[in-house]
């Protein structure tokens, strides 16, 4: 299994999925960027989920905060506190440091060398607001979205004249100093959080968690995750974050175990009366401190879900070429929602200009509606194996009874079915085909 960590790993680099970050000064601590392809897939997974909270849900409404806020928000989330730290162990000899509940011996891992006491560790990123770099103007980078969110509970619900039970969404970047990042883009200290907060009357928070729980596994399910792949877990107790009253994880089955990528958390009344304490605002509704129910993904988990999810490999080929293909062949069976490029055009030869021509006139027309690729070099059958391996839905052939008739093959991804098409039909019938 871990070499199938090693080929997506391998393939999300050489075809611009994910880079390794500062990779010319010779990277950056498990930091990663997302290439031309992973940035597109991975805005089509943000889209997606923004057109599940603010579309199909009922009662959502949008936010965008700020990343850097009042430190005092921090101090009344519980983010400074013992509760958001990690417990770690330093090696006496080489002065390396782990998590303590990441170890299995008492050694170090790195050199055998004894091992400290356990001391606690803050999660929160620090950084300089203005000029001077004293405490005054310290602060925190955020570490969850959420915040952003309580603390303008007020604002919103004013604004937009809300009743509860309502939703706020959100979609941004949080930072922790994690000490053992690792499993690729799996835990980072910058990730990209996608996170809802339901605000509910406290009688109904029961039924909104279970409520939220069906309704992200669907979501996770309705864009191609195999149902084997995805279970719940309910989180223990003594496991349970500062803030939460229950939590459950939607887990994945990934390469490196069964992982955590989304919690459902009952956070209760504890971050807006903890920010009415501290702020002196009162964040009440109608006299009483509405029960969040919280919804929280990782963008990233969810994009290194999708992309093991999808990945094949079909033995011998399956791309019809005049080639002896005996290779393994992968393909990306991504879902027509997430796939970063939704229609290759590819002349049959490239050393034919009417052809070309053609060609370049199919992308042109095609470019205004869907994400397209151009693609003339090396044999037609080779061009359909890199269409493949990054899981573009639809190749368009143009050939020389393209020239006659104005039409073209499209083969399908899936099916690898060809069906002949009049070009002046092509936008309908590849709206038609991505919509269904
Ligand atoms: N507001 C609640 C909250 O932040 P969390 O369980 O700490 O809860 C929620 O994080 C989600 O954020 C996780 O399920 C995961 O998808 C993502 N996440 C958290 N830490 C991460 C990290 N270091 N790297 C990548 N994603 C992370």
């Amino acid at each position: 299994m871990e070499d199938l960590m090693q080929k997506i790993v391998s393939l999300a680099k050489r075809r611009g999925f994910i880079f390794p970050n500062s990779e010319i000064y010779g990277g950056f601590g498990s930091s990663y960027d997302f290439g031309p392809l992973g940035a597109e897939m991975k805005n089509n997974i943000k889209n997606a989920w923004r057109r599940e909270m603010l579309q199909s849900q009922d009662n959502i409404v949008g936010l965008d905060s700020a990343i850097i806020m009042n430190p005092k928000i921090w101090q009344a989330s519980g983010h400074l506190s013992a509760g958001f730290s990690d417990e770690l162990v330093e090696c006496k000899k080489c002065h390396h440091r782990f998590r303590k509940d990441f170890l299995e011996r008492d050694k170090c891992p790195e050199c055998g060398g004894e091992l400290t006491d356990s001391k606690k560790f803050n999660l929160m990123m620090k950084t300089f607001v203005g000029s001077l770099e004293d405490e005054a103007a310290m602060t925190f980078l955020r570490a969850e979205t959420c915040q952003g969110i309580y603390v303008n509970f007020d604002n919103i619900v004013n604004s937009m004249r809300l009743k509860l039970p309502f939703g706020v969404a959100q979609i941004g970047k949080s930072f922790r100093n994690e000490i053992t990042p690792k499993d690729f883009i799996y835990r980072t200290r910058e990730f990209e959080q996608m996170e809802m907060q339901w605000f509910c009357e406290p009688k109904s928070a029961d039924e909104y968690f279970e409520y939220w729980k069906e309704q992200r596994m669907k979501w996770y399910l309705n864009l191609g995750v195999k149902k084997d792949n995805l279970r719940f877990r309910e989180v223990a107790k003594e496991e349970l974050a500062h803030y939460a009253k229950r939590a459950a994880d939607i887990e994945y089955k990934f390469p490196f175990g069964w992982k955590e990528i989304e919690g459902i958390h009952n956070r209760g009344d504890w971050d807006l009366s903890n920010h009415s304490k501290c702020s002196g605002k009162e964040l009440k509704y109608e006299g009483y401190y509405p029960y969040i129910i919280e919804t929280s993904g990782g963008a990233d988990r969810g994009f290194l879900a999708f992309l093991i999810d999808a990945y094949e490999e079909v033995k011998g080929g399956r791309t019809e070429t005049t080639e002896a293909v005996k290779e393994v062949e992968v393909m990306l069976k991504l879902h027509r929602s997430l796939a970063p490029v939704k229609v290759a055009i590819l002349p049959l030869l490239k050393n034919k200009p009417e052809l070309v021509k053609k060609a370049k006139e199919v992308y042109e027309l095609l470019k205004p509606h869907f994400i397209c690729q151009y693609d003339e070099a090396g044999s037609i059958g080779r061009r359909y194996r890199r269409q493949d391996e990054t899981g573009t839905l639809f190749c368009l052939t143009v050939d020389f009874d393209s020239l006659e008739n104005n039409d073209l093959t499209i083969r399908d991804r899936d099916s690898m079915k060809q069906e002949r098409v009049k070009i002046e039909n092509l936008v309908d019938i590849l709206k038609e085909k991505l919509e269904n």
